[in-house]
């Protein structure tokens, strides 16, 4: 089971990244720009910002091409558990369509959470901690639909979808602490 675990949050860090690194250098102008929706509430709210969605993004790119660079030094250390194989299976799309998708799927959720009448920051449990796992997949499907049928088998997917809530809510309870974030989930 570990190995399946492993190859998880492998393929997934980029887009694991894109969220903490936008929490952690986020901030200025709201992509909404302030303006309010039909219903007279904000698009997406304070919490999305550009500069958040940039460098989250570029950040998780930026994992992805190290992932890439350093799979021949890695793969010895994990080799008990994943063949080196699986770790180099790299896209160069994939890097790119996994970050900068999970924080578009971030901001569809936050959308959908305006309407309904959340507030900035009010917790949304599945919504919040899946947003980011469906925006991640639905670009990869739509741009490398192949990357991500080569790599994400159907135990991958459920392993993902188990692990990342977890995942998420240790992240967002050290953010909170070291106060990064106004509320830990
Ligand atoms: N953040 C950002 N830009 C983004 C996404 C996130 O600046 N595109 C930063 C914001 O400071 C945000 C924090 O990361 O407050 C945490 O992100 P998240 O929990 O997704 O936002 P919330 O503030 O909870 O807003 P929402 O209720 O809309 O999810
Ligand atoms: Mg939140």
């Amino acid at each position: 089971m570990i190995d399946v675990i492993i190859l998880a949050i492998w393929l997934m860090l980029p887009a694991y990244i894109a969220n903490p690194a936008a929490a952690l250098l986020g901030g200025g102008k709201p992509i909404d720009l302030g303006k309010n929706f039909s219903d007279n509430k904000r698009i997406l709210g304070d919490g999305k910002t550009i500069r958040g969605f940039v460098l989250g993004s570029l950040c998780g790119a930026i994992v992805g091409l190290l992932q890439i660079w350093l799979a021949p030094y890695i793969a010895p250390y994990l080799a008990a558990y994943v063949s080196g194989d699986m770790l180099m299976h790299a896209s160069y799309i994939a890097l790119f369509t996994m970050p900068v998708g999970a924080l578009l799927g971030d901001m569809v959720k936050s959308f959908f959470k305006r309407r309904l009448g959340f507030e900035r920051g009010a917790m949304m449990p599945v919504a919040d901690q899946l947003d980011f796992v469906a925006g991640a997949w639905a670009l990869t499907l739509l741009l490398d639909w192949s990357w991500f049928f080569a790599n994400f088998t159907l135990w991958i997917v459920v392993t993902v979808v188990i692990i990342t809530p977890i995942l998420h809510l240790a992240t967002n309870i050290i953010g909170f602490k070291i106060g990064k974030k106004d509320v830990p989930w």
